[in-house]
């Protein structure tokens, strides 16, 4: 045993590395079609822009712009956050807004603050990684809930938080947490139906729990009406929102943000001064001032454009070359598409040879479920891929499963180790 295996504290023993971030390691090859990672495409940053409000941001606010900031954020940011989500049926001071390092902190943050070991949380399933990965970090136990073209089923947690109630759970076992994503959900691109959202804080009203609404995706909707916020029905402060800068601009600025009570946020911010003191300072103001220039909103418009025609692009493909038996969904909006195999079909076991053999990679959906299900789903984004490649890669993806379905259909191993292994030896452990 080494060292360090002895100096672990005993929670690190859940934590191993998420398949997703692994996903990060082949989209940096440059050889291989990834519709793995999640990330914007970096075609649409207008980088000339940002330079010359970044270098106004430097004149402008001198060396407060690379001094540490308040751990709350930046006043201003506050202030247009809570007036923005003030103008979206939430109504919000600037001191309800606690600027994270990303969405991504809000959501450890939020477990930091609440979750003792074996506390229980409402995720979806399939549900978002790093959501899990945050609450599972601070011991949290799952309860799993299907998710249908509406999103959450919220008739089946009704059923399962009253079989808890009513005896199968000792007292106090109800969940603590609800983590939702609403719109164009990570992984599965659907949508939060208005109804189950109201229903849904019902349900935490009459169980006592909350409720965690990530949205960083919602303003990227290609069609349709946008539905209100699970937050608008949020009577007693039982909802916290988060919100975040990365899809919609740039992640790499890590600006995201959570709104909740105020007794929440201070409780958060303490927590937050043991984990980093404070957020992107400058990143913040760079994001004030593109606001203020209307640099955001006309980048957020120009990347729908550009969102829509990627997954029009990956939609039609899928139908021209998928085989039949494969379905998928189809996402009004944001970044994925929900692949389902056939029962019996292994994503995770398939990946190294649909990259050895088609050179082609996509995230294996069971990495998305907190029991062990889901091993013939995939996850495809269509965010980062050049047009081109989506054609290519849903041409070769596709051949891929035909000869996988065949393959099975005639009993066949598939023949030998992919050349590829080796190569991506990490990965096929991990995938
Ligand atoms: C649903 C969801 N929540 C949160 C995040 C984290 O985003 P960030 O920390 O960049 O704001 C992501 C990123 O992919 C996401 O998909």
């Amino acid at each position: 045993m080494g060292l360090w295996e002895g100096l672990f504290a005993a929670r690190t023993q859940r934590m191993k590395a998420s398949d997703i971030r692994e996903a990060f390691k082949l989209a940096e090859r440059g050889d291989i079609i990834s519709f793995a990672g999640g990330f914007p495409s970096p075609e649409t940053f207008p980088l000339d822009e940002v330079a010359e409000v970044a270098e106004g941001v430097a004149r402008q606010m001198g060396a407060t712009s690379l001094q540490y900031g308040p751990t709350e954020g930046l006043y201003e940011l506050r202030e247009l956050i809570a007036h923005r989500m003030t103008g979206e049926g939430v109504p919000c001071r600037p001191e309800e807004v606690l600027l994270t390092n990303g969405s991504q902190q809000a959501l450890d943050l939020i477990a930091k603050v609440t979750l003792d070991p074996g506390d229980a949380v409402i995720v979806e399933k399939p549900g978002y990684i790093g959501g899990i990965s945050a609450f599972g970090n601070y011991e949290a136990a799952f309860w799993p809930i299907p998710l249908d073209d509406d999103g959450l089923q919220v008739s089946f947690l009704e059923e399962r938080l009253l079989e808890n109630r009513a005896g199968n759970g000792r007292p106090g076992s109800g969940p603590k947490l609800c983590y939702v994503v609403p719109n164009f959900q990570n992984p599965s691109g659907v949508t939060l139906s208005e109804e189950r959202r109201r229903r849904l804080v019902e349900l935490a009203v009459r169980f006592g729990f909350a409720v965690v609404e990530d949205n960083p995706y919602g303003e990227i909707r290609f069609e349709g009406s946008p539905r209100p916020h699970v937050k608008s029905f949020d009577g007693d402060g039982r909802v916290l929102y988060l919100g975040s800068y990365s899809k919609v601009a740039f992640p790499g600025l890590r600006v995201g943000y959570v709104i909740g009570p105020e007794d929440v946020i201070r409780k958060m911010a303490i927590a937050k001064q043991g984990t980093d003191l404070c957020s992107n300072t400058f990143g913040q103001k760079l994001i004030v001032e593109c606001e203020k220039r209307g640099l955001l909103q006309r980048h957020l418009r120009s990347i729908i454009d550009v969102y829509r025609r990627k997954r029009d692009l990956m939609i039609e493909a899928m139908g021209e070359h998928f085989p039949k038996e494969v379905h998928w969904t189809y996402p009004e909006g944001g970044f994925f598409i929900w692949v389902t195999l056939p029962e019996g079909m292994d994503a995770k076991e398939m990946l190294p040879r649909a990259v050895a053999e088609e050179r082609v990679a996509y995230v294996s959906g069971g990495a998305f479920f907190t029991d062990g299900s889901g091993p013939n789903t995939i996850r495809l984004a269509y965010s980062q891929a050049p047009d081109e490649w989506i054609v290519e890669g849903i041409r070769r993806l596709g051949a891929f499963l035909k000869r996988e379905m065949a393959r099975r259909k005639a009993g066949a191993r598939p023949a030998g180790k992919p050349p590829l292994e080796q190569e991506i030896g990490e990965l096929s452990r991990t995938f």
